[in-house]
Formats: C-alpha cells, structure tokens, sequence
C-alpha cells in the first residue's frame, strides 16, 4: 500500500495507516548501519571523547530525553540559525530545536541582543518587579483571549502541577482526567498513563502508587468514554479537570481532532468540569495563538512553557480565567481567604521575560508562522513522495512545523488494542530501529529528536531542499 498525504489532525487516517506501518516496518541495510557507525568512530571521535568523560559524571553522560545517544551523543558547542556544530566541526540541520523551544533559528540575534541589553542595565535577578513581567503578559493574554491572568513559573512541569492544583482547589472536586499516552510533565500525579496508551501506573518508578489513585486516563477523540469517566466520578468526588495535550500525544503524533475539541468543551461545561490545555509545545508554534486559536476554543485553563521564555531558563507559565487565577495572587498584602501556594525563586526573571517577549513580537513580525506552514507542507509532499519511491512505508504529515516522520508506527503500537506487555517486543524493535534511523540522519548531516517528532525552526525554511536530500540518502539504503 502507498502512502498518503495525510491531514495532520485526520486521527482516523493516520490510525488506519499506522496498521500497515507497524506490519511492513523496514530498516536501514546492515552494510549502511555499520557504515554509519564508522562514520560515528571516526569523524565524531571528539564527541565520542568527551561524552565518556561525562558519563564519569552525569548518568548516561547526556542530560537531555530527547537528544539521540546512539551510538553516542553529540557535543554540540555551537548553534547558528538552521545549524548546530559539533566539537568535531561537523554541521548539522537541527531538526530538534531544543524540543520544539528554538522557534526562531538557533542563537537568534534579536533574543540575543535584547537578552544582553537587559543585562547590561537591569541585570539578572532581583527577586522584584520588573515591567517586563506586564509586558509578557499583556502579549500573551493578546493571543490567548482566554488567559485573563497569568503567572509565569519555572517549567512547564511546574505549570502543569499548578494547573491541576488550582483546579481542585477552585472546583473542590478530587480527580483529574487526561487522555493515554499524554505527557504533562514528570510531577508524580502526573506519571500516569504517559508515552504510550494504556500503561497506567508502568512507568511511576519511584512513586507511590497513592499519588496517581485521583488521576484517570481515556482514549483520545472518544468522547464516550470521556462522558463516562465524568459520570462515574460524579459521586466519587468528582472531576476537578481534564487536561489534554493540546494536538495530542507526542505533539500530535497521535492528533486530536477539531470535532472532539469543540464536543470536549461542551461537555466539561455540562458537566462543571474545568478544561485544562496544556500548550506547552502548541502555544505559539500552531500559530500565534495555539491550538486554541486553531481549534477555535476555549479552555479554563492553559499550560505554557518552552517559546515563551525565549529560549531561556524559567520556560513555564499558566494562565486562564480571573476567578481561578486569582487563587495564585503572590505578597504579603494578598487578603483572600482561599491562596494556592506556589513558588519558585527565579520565575519571571527580566531575562526570561525580555526573551520570551522578543520572541513572540519577532515571530509576529516575521509571519514566521505562515513561512514555516508553506515549507513544511511542501517538505511533507515530496517526502511522501521519497517514501514511496523507495517503499518504506511511513507516517508522514505535519501540524504546521510539527513533522512527524514515522517509519515504525511507534506510538500506534499499543491503541491497536494491543496490551503494554505484548506490545513490549514490537515497541523495542521499532525504538531500536528508530535509533538507526537518528544515528544515519545524523551522520548525514540532520538532527532529530530521539522520537518520530521533530520541529522545525524560521530558518529551517531556507534549508529544505538540503533536508530533503538528507533524507533520501538515508531512505535510499533502507530495505
Ligand atoms: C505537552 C508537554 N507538557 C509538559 C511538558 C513539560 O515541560 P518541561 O520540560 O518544561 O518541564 C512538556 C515537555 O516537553 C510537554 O511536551
């Protein structure tokens, strides 16, 4: 069977195509993997140097989940627009942009001029009010109508803790409802039910099991089973929230669709339940105003993270209507009687402030945006077009500069029906397989994220057709 363009939001589409993708996986030629591993002997050799004298240090020698380590990770020590640089002098397309965060290209001279300005006259810290706190804010609350108040916080983890926090504490109800597979960050109630679906409690190593007792986990884009979750819940304390990873799974990889995001809305309002966005990876990359902008919806609550601090530290915020946020009202002045405790010493710094909203008004004025969408439309056609040239079949498609590039069907394995256990085996050979397909991009020249996503940045733009040929080298040697 060949493969489609397929619309980034077709849940249906791609799911059914993901059966055949998962059945007919191919992988790259032995000779090719050897020849790649060689390449990583000897022009990587400083990498390979340095990254085993961290692991003397840093577990693993790599601090990063989604930097690709095989057969070793990369020693990067510089990033320039499209490009990162290894220690070795190797260039790379960075396809990964430090998770979807780099939006704008790497080292963007206008964050990086402004960042040094700031330094320069407010310096970094004071622990006090700085006016770029407004300012931030006020561009936020421009795109995202529905954010009345916001607090900006330390990550998007710690933003997802807040969330979910300020929602029982303003509804008083007890359990919190997402969708499988989603992740919302590494907070214990949160490690319930994340990377694939149906793993409940699988990977809550380390956490006890009481902390996910109240968090709850459905199917995407069924709307029945979201119904029935919140009736269940009704005389057993309730549904505080349902949050949801605003494309979906994986950034998107397994998409919600519009339909299940306008009857999601309906039914939290029937059912007083607060809808949580967690638009960590969403919020400014689908668009200046999100998914919610896309969706046209409109949560209670919204998650931030990653674009928002420009890069720097200090990437997390939430926001949403003014009765709930206001729970988080921060001083010794505040007079309420109900306050949500929340914390963190270096949020909302000028530095991450000034970053964060540089880059927003720069992607504005740039239509970065709309440049993006164009290229990677296009980019996605004629990869389809590479894949079925040399038979692999393949996920393919786009969420405006979210490309997902799947030759394994990995997140699919287990919403075939297929438990976590047996799906144990297909899920190792399609990592094991993906690892390969990362090491030879590499080797070629390309950085993705150790998984099927990968981002795109404004600059990526003009370097399309180079990563175009990049991949069909790498296709080329599959069989
Ligand atoms: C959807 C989503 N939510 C939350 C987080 C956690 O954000 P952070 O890594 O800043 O803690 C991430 C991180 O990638 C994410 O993708």
């Amino acid at each position: 069977m060949k493969n489609q363009y397929l619309d980034g939001f077709d849940y249906e589409a791609i799911h059914a195509r993901a059966r055949d993708v998962i059945d007919h996986p191919k992988r790259l030629k032995k000779s090719a993997v050897e020849k790649y591993l060689r390449h990583f002997e000897t022009k990587c050799a400083g990498s390979k140097r340095t990254i085993e004298e961290a692991a003397t240090l840093l577990p693993g020698g790599i601090q990063h989940n989604l930097a690709n380590n095989h057969p070793f990770a990369l020693n990067i020590t510089k990033g320039d627009g499209a490009y990162l640089y290894d220690v070795d002098g190797n260039r790379y397309i960075d396809f990964l942009n430090a998770a979807g965060v780099t939006i704008l290209g790497n080292n963007y001279p206008p964050i990086r001029e402004k960042v040094i300005e700031t330094l320069n006259s407010a310096g970094y810290l004071t622990g006090l009010y700085h006016e770029y706190e407004y300012e931030l804010a006020r561009l936020i609350h421009k795109y995202y109508p529905s954010v009345e108040k916001f607090r900006m916080l330390g990550s998007g983890t710690e933003a997802c803790i807040i969330a979910i926090r300020l929602a029982r504490a303003f509804s008083g109800k007890k359990y919190i409802v997402k969708i499988q597979g989603c992740y919302h960050g590494w907070s214990d109630q949160m490690v319930y039910d994340i990377t694939a679906i149906g793993t409940k409690g699988k990977q809550a190593v380390g956490i006890p099991e009481e902390c996910v007792m109240y968090t709850q986990a459905v199917m995407p884009n069924d709307i029945d089973a979201l119904e029935r979750q919140f009736i269940a819940n009704e005389n057993e304390g309730g549904t505080a929230a349902f949050i949801v990873e605003a494309c979906g799974q994986d950034s998107g990889a397994l998409p919600t669709t519009r339909e299940y995001h306008k009857r999601v809305r309906e039914l939290c309002t029937k059912y007083n339940v607060l809808l949580i966005y967690d638009e960590v990876v969403t919020a400014f990359r689908i668009g200046m105003s999100g998914a919610q902008g896309y969706f046209g919806t409109k949560p209670d609550i919204t998650v931030f993270g990653k674009i928002i601090a420009g890069g720097f530290p200090s990437a997390g915020g939430v926001g949403g209507r003014g009765d709930i946020l206001e729970l988080l009202a921060a001083g010794f002045s505040y007079k309420g009687t109900l306050k949500v405790l929340v914390g963190g010493t270096l949020t909302a710094n000028p530095i991450s402030c000034v970053a964060g909203i540089t880059a927003i008004t720069e992607l504005e004025r740039t239509g970065a945006h709309e440049k993006m969408a164009y290229a990677a439309d296009r980019f996605i056609h004629d990869l389809v077009d590479l894949s079925n040239k040399y038979e692999i079949p393949a996920l393919i498609f786009n969420q405006q500069s979210i490309l997902h590039i799947d030759l394994c069907g990995l997140q699919h394995i287990t919403s075939f029906g297929v438990s976590p256990d047996d799906a144990a085996g297909k899920r190792t050979e399609a990592n094991q397989a993906l690892q390969e397909y990362a090491m030879a991009l590499a080797a070629e020249g390309l950085i993705v994220a150790g998984a099927c996503k990968t981002y795109m940045n404004l600059q990526t733009v003009d370097v399309m057709d180079q990563a175009l040929e990049i991949y069909e080298r790498v296709f080329s040697q599959y069989e």
